[in-house]
């Protein structure tokens, strides 16, 4: 079995997009070349939203100018229609990652649109990234339950999943928006769209609401899924998702796939170092439950 596990470092995107406390723009930059400097492969830089929705990321376009983007590393940024890819391709990104739902009032609150309208938003981005060699992931949100709606049918999940990777998404994420699942239901959801998309091409994305992420993950690298997002220091929410709590933090995740014996690259020292700078920055005390451990012991 292939033991290698890409995490897709979201941190800076996902994790800082609802925090509260504004974080300088200097210190984004630096939370980035940090991560760079951990092993990671792919760092979600920010996110080229309407600034009115998310003022957090509304320096974007001076972060992602700013960082040192090293070769091997890949700096995805979300963008939700055409003006934002084209201010994301002015200042050189490469990688751009476009997101819906599996529920349809949670998209039309986060995007303003329904899930067929978001679809054909991203028809024009997807052409054009294609003409210009950029990768387009796309997430899924509220694959195992919606604020609004509640339960989400699995076909919903499946059909969104498979659209969008037939529309060229070279991957796609499956996000526990809410944090609401448990490990059966993520492996079985996780395993229905696999029936359609190959494994090889999905991401699991789990925020910690009811403290299952880590549970969820396991169960989900026993399904075969070799791709995680996290955050480092746990950070974030989503600003349109009543009740959804932090990501699952990157120490902790790093920390249990080594300890699986599963192989990531990274120096989970150096990330919980950074997760400690990063939560010193929020004034918080510690950044996640493996770098308090690491720092005690
Ligand atoms: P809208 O208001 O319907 O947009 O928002 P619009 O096209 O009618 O434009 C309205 C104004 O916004 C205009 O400005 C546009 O220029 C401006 P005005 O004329 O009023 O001055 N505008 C923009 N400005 C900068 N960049 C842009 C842009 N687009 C429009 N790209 C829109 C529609 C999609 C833009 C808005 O709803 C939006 O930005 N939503 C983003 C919400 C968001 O970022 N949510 C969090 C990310 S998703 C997430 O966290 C889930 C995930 O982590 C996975 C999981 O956990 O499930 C990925
Ligand atoms: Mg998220």
């Amino acid at each position: 079995m292939n033991d290698f596990v890409r995490i897709v470092e979201v941190g800076p995107r996902d994790g800082l997009q609802n925090e509260k406390q504004q974080v300088a723009t200097a210190d984004k930059i630096a939370l980035i070349d940090r991560l760079s400097a951990t092993g990671l492969k792919s760092i979600e830089a920010t996110s080229f939203v309407s600034p009115k929705w998310v003022p957090q990321l509304a320096d974007a376009a001076q972060v992602f100018s700013g960082i040192q983007r090293r070769p091997g590393i890949s700096y995805p940024v979300l963008v939700p229609n055409e003006q934002g890819y084209d201010r994301a391709r002015a200042v050189g990104v490469e990688e751009v990652a476009v997101f819906t739902a599996a529920s349809e009032q949670f998209n039309r609150t986060n995007t303003n649109a329904g899930i067929d309208e978001s679809l054909l938003r991203f028809e024009p981005i997807l052409a054009r990234a294609k003409a210009d060699g950029v990768k387009v992931r796309g997430y899924v949100s509220t694959v195992l339950g919606c604020p609004y709606q509640g339960e989400v049918p699995l076909a919903d999940v499946v059909k969104v999943a498979a659209r969008l990777h037939a529309m060229g998404c070279y991957e796609i994420s499956l996000g526990d928006t809410i944090g609401v699942g448990t490990p059966a239901k993520a492996r079985a959801m996780l395993l229905a769209v696999a029936g359609e998309v190959p494994m090889a091409d999905l991401a699991v994305h789990f925020h910690d609401t009811y403290g299952q992420a880590l549970a969820n993950i396991a169960s989900c690298l026993e399904a075969g899924v070799r791709v995680v997002d996290s955050a480092v220091a746990g950070t974030g929410g989503c600003p349109y998702a009543r009740g959804a709590s932090g990501n699952v933090a990157s120490e902790d995740v790093v920390y249990m796939l080594h300890g699986m014996g599963m192989v990531t690259g990274i120096d989970l020292a150096a990330l919980a170092a950074t997760g400690n700078w990063l939560a010193e920055r929020l004034g918080r005390q510690t950044g996640s439950k493996t770098a308090r451990a690491m720092t005690v012991s």
